[in-house]
């Protein structure tokens, strides 16, 4: 979709040109200002009647009426270059790509080079570029009747640039790779819980490993009772759907040592258990898995990457269901670890399976574990769908991590966990752990209770019970699911490869 044209020639026809602006410039200034010549000074009377604004993601549509080659020209506002993050560039070209598909522009060219800023590396910005275009178009591909209806499809992308030409490929292609991961995600949280089941999850993992060559590895329910992961059993015993413990491998290292782990929730849907959910929102639980799709979309970003780090993917899958056979509260559990647990609420799920993933995690290797997962609904109440909430008992861990984070375009908030909060969930006549303790700090105890399976090991748990899926749009893709996290964790992936 995307090729790169060195330079660009305003004489040349083209549909669409995409043109970056900036309020430092007080008048029309290079590429600007050669357009403001070919149309007789028509650009300057516009900013003047501030029918044209350079403020950050102003995005205006002009006509050249045959005085240029492109037939229109959209000028992104990007505000001051100094002012300028990767957030936000990101954000302006995401309006951009939104405004171009409601428009149904198909064939778009990119004059790249007005984008450019001291506040932006180049790579970022190609990088940004392609990303927002893919992100921001993003449909999912429902189930309506939908005839004779021709769907929008961004058909190509030229980009100019007087910069070497490699350099702009390989800010394309990393773009590409990580906006392909987050709408895998994406994809994955839309579908519904009927048509996607631990099976079909699975099924899923297993085509993305097989198509980047790494190993994988299905558990079922036999090889749990074997292992005696008496907590992901627990929780899939209400639920005629066979449980899944997905693990898929990326050996880029002769040793398989420092092996950093994703472990993500797969809830395919979450009614509750007997600690029945309210009916007014419960449909949207289809979207209890994602913390496992943006362990599968960055496993796709990864497969493109093919990063220098040993990377295992742990995905605990299961329904959280009702029936005769379905855990009560009150049962008393043991988990893989040997830990015992009552179950005070059925409805706190995510933490059982997931502590039976971090256990076998263990065992496979694990040095780092990220544990990323929609878990608790008082994340949603703190943080609403703006930051994930975090979790970590390692600081430099955590900076990493806060750094991709910015790095990427997303909003991290680190929760407390030290002191008190450590022993938040040992409060059991009966058991070691109680799988909650009622409202207090409840986003923490999730998290807390994740800890006692985690050990020493350098840990980060991300809670997006917010940020997976929202009802609103927003300049990177349409409302629903977000695929939240997907590109933060690949760009902690980065950091590992370069500190090492
Ligand atoms: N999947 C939910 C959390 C959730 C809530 C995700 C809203 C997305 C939006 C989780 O399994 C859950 O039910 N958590 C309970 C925990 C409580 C019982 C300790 C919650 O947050 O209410
Ligand atoms: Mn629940
Ligand atoms: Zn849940």
């Amino acid at each position: 979709m995307f090729t790169v044209e060195k330079g660009l020639d305003l004489k040349q026809d083209m549909q669409t040109l995409v043109v970056g602006i900036y309020s430092d410039d007080k008048k029309p200034t290079g590429l600007t200002s050669d357009i403001d010549n070919a149309m007789d000074g028509h650009i300057t009377e516009l900013f003047k009647n501030e029918d044209l604004s350079a403020k950050l993601k102003k995005v205006t549509r002009i006509h050249t009426f045959g005085a240029l080659g492109p037939k229109r020209i959209y000028f992104v506002g990007l505000g001051l270059r100094k002012d300028l993050t990767y957030r936000t560039l990101s954000e302006a070209f995401g309006k951009a790509a939104k405004e171009l598909k409601q428009h149904k522009q198909e064939d778009i060219s990119v004059a790249l080079d007005s984008f450019t800023s001291e506040a932006v590396d180049f790579k970022q910005t190609v990088h940004a570029m392609a990303e927002a275009f893919l992100l921001a178009t993003y449909q999912f591909n429902d189930y309506k009747q939908r005839k004779n209806e021709k769907r929008y499809t961004l058909a190509s992308i030229k980009v100019h640039s007087d910069e070497n030409a490699e350099l702009v490929e390989s800010g394309i292609k990393s773009g590409e790779a990580y906006a392909a991961g987050t709408n895998v995600a994406r994809d994955l949280v839309n579908t519904p819980g009927n048509l996607l089941t631990p099976t079909d999850l699975a099924e899923q993992a297993v085509d993305i490993a097989k198509k980047h060559g790494f190993e994988y590895d299905v558990l079922e329910r036999k090889d749990m009772l074997e292992l005696g992961m008496g907590a992901l059993l627990a929780v899939s015993q209400g639920s005629d759907q066979e449980p899944k413990m997905i693990v898929v491998k990326y050996k880029a290292k002769e040793n398989w040592d420092d092996v950093l782990t994703f472990v993500g929730k797969g809830l395919t849907f979450d009614a509750g258990g007997y600690s029945l959910k309210p009916a007014l929102n419960m449909h949207e639980m289809k979207s209890d898995m994602g913390g496992s799709a943006a362990v599968l979309g960055a496993m796709e970003t990864i497969g493109h990457l093919k990063p220098d780090v040993n990377i295992m993917f742990v995905i605990p899958s299961s329904e959280n269901l009702i029936n005769g056979s379905a855990m009560k509260p009150g049962d008393v559990l043991t988990s893989m670890s040997g830990k015992t647990i009552e179950v005070t609420n059925t409805d706190a799920e995510g933490r059982l399976i997931l502590a039976d993933a971090i256990t076998y995690a263990k065992e496979q290797g694990a040095s780092y574990i990220v544990d990323l997962a929609t878990l608790t609904g008082g994340v949603v109440v703190a943080l609403g769908d703006i930051a994930s909430g975090v979790m970590s008992n390692d600081d430099e861990f955590f900076n990493m991590l806060q750094q991709s984070a910015d790095e990427a375009g997303e909003y991290v908030w680190r929760l407390p966990y030290f002191g008190p909060y450590k022993k938040l969930l040992r409060t059991s006549n009966v058991a070691d752990l109680v799988n909650s303790a009622g409202r207090p700090a409840h986003p923490v105890q999730g998290g807390s209770f994740l800890a006692e399976f985690v050990g020493e090991t350098p840990w980060l748990h991300l809670d997006i019970a917010g940020t997976a899926y929202s009802n609103k749009s927003n300049d990177l893709g349409p409302k629903g699911a977000t695929g939240a996290m997907t590109r933060s964790i690949v760009k902690l992936v980065e950091k590992f490869e370069s500190k090492k």
